[in-house]
């Protein structure tokens, strides 16, 4: 008999901080990569925005649509069995007011059948946040560097490493519980920050470029493969050199088409 495989909620998360069990997360942007992740045993699946970088080769996550990231979105919740898949609602599909958010949430969860959302910001998106909770869609936070604001901050560097961005930093974090997110992303902010702010909350905070004192981790699935080797931050850590080992392949299919090796008679019908 076939054992039942337990999906993973946002309850489930909450629990794992309350017994100090770290969450691994990674991000994933269609079928068969998603399939490859939740097998092994990964809590969540972000369909991040990053697509707009890795998968379509943009400079930011800014030129996303909400239709590419359903898109993406559609193939991942198809892959997965167990993890909990969470889709970032893009840059200018959120902001402008709450019915919009709202508008996109419902569109993404509708159309992809994924189980939460990600927005970028606190206190200046809280009405949004709040709409989107209304309706019952599960809202995870972003906060530290966040990618649709580049050309607010002008490059990638660490932030809130001064008190007053640390300060709007801890009261971005409570605000985001207080509304019900259920847990929030803190990215590339000084270790000691996100300790203690993971510390004060009682939601999971899920840290890439934050140290060690996060409830999880997430890295974007390209970079932790090493197939993209054209961004490596102090923060990540390179599992894999798939650009190495797909580069290998390919020379060898090259070489076996051109000696005419491929396909051998085995191969053949
Ligand atoms: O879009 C993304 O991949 C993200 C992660 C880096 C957290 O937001």
């Amino acid at each position: 008999m076939q054992s039942e495989i337990k999906r993973i909620t946002t309850h489930i998360l909450r629990e794992f901080k309350q017994k100090g069990e770290k969450i691994a997360c990674l991000t994933s942007y269609d079928f068969s990569m998603a399939k490859l992740v939740d097998s092994a045993g990964i809590e969540v699946i972000l369909v991040g925005d990053s697509a707009s970088n890795v998968m379509a080769g943009h400079e930011t996550t800014l030129p996303i649509t909400v239709d590419q990231m359903i898109y993406h979105a559609q193939g991942v919740v198809r892959g997965v069995k167990r993890a909990l898949v969470v889709v970032d609602l893009p840059f200018g599909s959120y902001q402008g007011n709450s019915t919009e958010a709202l508008r996109t949430a419902v569109r993404i969860m509708k159309e992809s059948e994924a189980h939460a959302v990600k927005m970028e910001g606190g206190v200046e998106i809280e009405d949004c946040i709040r709409r989107v909770l209304s309706a019952g869609i599960p809202v995870m936070g972003h906060l530290g560097l966040t990618p649709q604001s580049i050309y607010k901050f002008g490059t990638y560097t660490v932030r809130a490493k001064e008190e007053q961005e640390a300060a709007l930093l801890r009261s971005n974090a409570r605000l985001l519980e207080d509304l019900g997110c259920f847990g929030v992303v803190l990215e590339k902010i000084p270790a000691r920050l996100a300790r203690e702010v993971s510390a004060s909350l009682t939601i999971p905070t899920i840290g890439i470029g934050a140290g060690n004192g996060c409830d999880g981790q997430i890295l974007v699935i390209h970079d932790m493969l090493g197939i993209n080797k054209d961004f490596s931050p102090r923060f990540l850590r390179r599992y894999a050199d798939l650009a190495e080992v797909m580069n290998t392949a390919f020379m060898n299919y090259i070489s076996d088409v051109k000696a005419g090796d491929f396909p051998n008679e085995k191969e053949s019908y």
